[in-house]
């Protein structure tokens, strides 16, 4: 044991070795031609103390992070020793975890004389860099636009009503109001052919750096699902049946993506459809001649013709109306479903039938399908093609209350699923049913992407969702 005194002395010497100091819960901005000497820095003490590095720009060939969280050594490096640890990077990330009582000292050996910029973090919460496992949210396209969505954040609650006074809200036509503070989200994309940002390290620092196609016509916040608010971009100014590579970028320290999408032909003539509150998931490209009285060339509820928002209401209205003749949180027609599943299940699928989604074969798509490398399902069988249907100009429109379009088009079919769902959660006497699988349920709808197409395969579909990383879309989920 040694005496205090000494323990003392040895802690002011490797303060003093240490020349600066990394704070908990802070990051530290360095660049290689100004560091301090020697390149060590002491830690903070914590019980679970995670150390993040990044990479802020591509030069770091010899740079390698050495931590000790032992109070003898001063200078961790690439000889070790006692709890000497190395901070391994990959992809200009480096994140390492332990228990630093007494705190510790990261040294950086190998420091190139090249102007190379990084950050280091140090946290008793978890990483402060970090790419985050949920990606991007892609609403849809245009010839040149795309409607695109950030990690989602403060998920609704809801509060079921209860009986005697089971009211259920009418159809939204007001959003509600968005949180008082949301992250700082920052949207990079780029056309994928360059390549560029997916061989870039892959940290929020590096990303920020780098310049983004289009500009963003429209930034706001919107509740689209029970996933919580997300802020949504409206991008134009993109090229016709380009394959985009898209990266969020989350409070400056952490990263989303990539995310691929791919813009339509420059024939594609449905204009885009968003901030509809009694249909908050409808953020995709609508069978509707191109609307001239909206700065965003979109559809929203201050121009979307009346015929199509009131013929929707008046089914919201009385579908809530029939659904509360049973006697709601009194009878329970199921051990899981309330009366307000049933209406949340009911209204997102009406608005999955009420706006057709327009589509278009993607250009790689016929090579995905042709070729052995195409992505294999987990049954091992290739991808499917999308659940669109040619419409010709003939075509009586799948809503009636929409104008036959002067130009045939393709609609991209809803998923079975949310028809499945909403019959799940509604009560037997409204009579809610879906067509079957091995009947012609594909004549309405796209069977067998999510779940399987007999009744027990949930999640056994080809792909197994309704939207990929890669920018496939094979059928309509709002
Ligand atoms: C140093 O880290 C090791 C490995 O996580 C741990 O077992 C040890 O208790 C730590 N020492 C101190 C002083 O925190
Ligand atoms: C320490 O924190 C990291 C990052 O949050 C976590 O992965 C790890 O499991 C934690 N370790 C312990 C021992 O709690
Ligand atoms: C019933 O609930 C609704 C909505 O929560 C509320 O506006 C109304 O005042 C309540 N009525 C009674 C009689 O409690
Ligand atoms: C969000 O991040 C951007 C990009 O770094 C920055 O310019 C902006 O000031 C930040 N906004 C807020 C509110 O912190
Ligand atoms: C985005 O567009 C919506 C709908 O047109 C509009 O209400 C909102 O003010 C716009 N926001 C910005 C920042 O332009
Ligand atoms: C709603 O119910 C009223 C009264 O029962 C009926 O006249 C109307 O046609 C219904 N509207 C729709 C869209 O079903
Ligand atoms: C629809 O399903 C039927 C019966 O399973 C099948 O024969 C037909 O090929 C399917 N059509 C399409 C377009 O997938
Ligand atoms: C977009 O590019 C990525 C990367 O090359 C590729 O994996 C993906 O299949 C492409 N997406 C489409 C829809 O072509």
């Amino acid at each position: 044991m040694l005496p205090e005194i000494l323990l003392c002395f040895l802690n002011a010497a490797l303060i003093q070795a240490a020349t600066a100091s990394l704070s908990l819960n802070a990051i530290l901005s360095l660049n290689s031609q100004d560091l301090p000497s020697p390149p060590t820095f002491s830690l903070p003490a914590a019980q679970n103390l995670t150390i993040t590095v990044a990479y802020c720009s591509s030069e770091a060939v010899s740079t390698r992070f050495f931590v000790t969280n032992s109070t003898s050594v001063d200078d961790p490096g690439p000889d070790g020793g006692t709890d000497v640890y190395e901070i391994t990077v990959n992809q200009g990330l480096g994140t390492f975890s332990a228990r630093f009582l007494d705190g510790g000292v990261l040294a950086i050996d190998g420091v190139s004389s090249n102007d190379f910029s990084f950050e280091i973090g140090a946290s008793d919460s978890g990483p402060m860099h970090e790419v985050l496992a949920t990606l991007p949210l892609l609403g849809d396209t245009t010839s040149n636009q795309a409607l695109l969505f950030s990690l989602p954040f403060d998920p609704p609650t809801f509060t079921d009503p209860s009986y005697p006074n089971y009211t259920l809200p009418g159809p939204s036509l007001s959003p509600p109001s968005p949180p008082d503070s949301s992250p700082n989200f920052t949207l990079l994309i780029a056309p994928t052919s360059s390549q560029t940002l997916t061989s870039l390290p892959q940290t929020a620092c590096m990303m920020a750096s780098q310049a983004s196609s289009g500009n963003i016509a429209n930034e706001s916040l919107w509740l689209r699902d029970e996933d919580g608010w997300r802020t949504q971009w409206i991008l134009a100014g993109l090229s016709p049946q380009t394959n985009y590579t898209t990266y969020i970028i989350q409070d400056n320290q952490k990263l989303s993506g990539p995310l691929y999408f791919v813009t339509k032909s420059a024939l594609f003539d449905c204009p885009l459809a968003a901030f509809l509150p009694y249909c908050p998931g409808v953020t995709y490209a609508i069978p509707l001649p191109s609307p001239d009285n909206s700065d965003l060339s979109i559809y929203d509820s201050t121009n979307l013709p009346s015929s199509i928002s009131d013929t929707l209401t008046a089914y919201f209205t009385n579908f809530t109306t029939t659904l509360t003749t049973q006697a709601c949180g009194r009878d329970y027609y199921s051990p899981l479903q309330t009366c307000a599943d049933c209406q949340r299940a009911y209204f997102r699928w009406l608005c999955s039938v009420s706006f057709p989604r327009c589509g278009e074969q993607s250009p790689s798509t016929t090579t995905t399908i042709s070729s052995s490398t195409g992505t294999p399902s987990s049954t091992g069988l290739p991808s499917p093609t999308s659940a669109l249907q040619a419409q010709t100009t003939s075509s009586a429109p799948r809503n009636s209350a929409f104008p036959s379009m002067d130009t045939p088009y393709s609609v991209l079919l809803p998923c079975i699923e949310t028809c499945q769902a909403a019959d799940r959660a509604c009560p037997n006497f409204l009579g809610f049913t879906c067509p079957l699988a091995r009947f012609n349920a594909n004549q309405s709808y796209g069977v067998g992407y999510i779940d399987g197409a007999e009744p027990d395969q949930q999640g056994l579909g080809i792909p197994g969702e309704a939207q990929d990383q890669w920018g496939n879309i094979w059928c309509n989920s709002v």
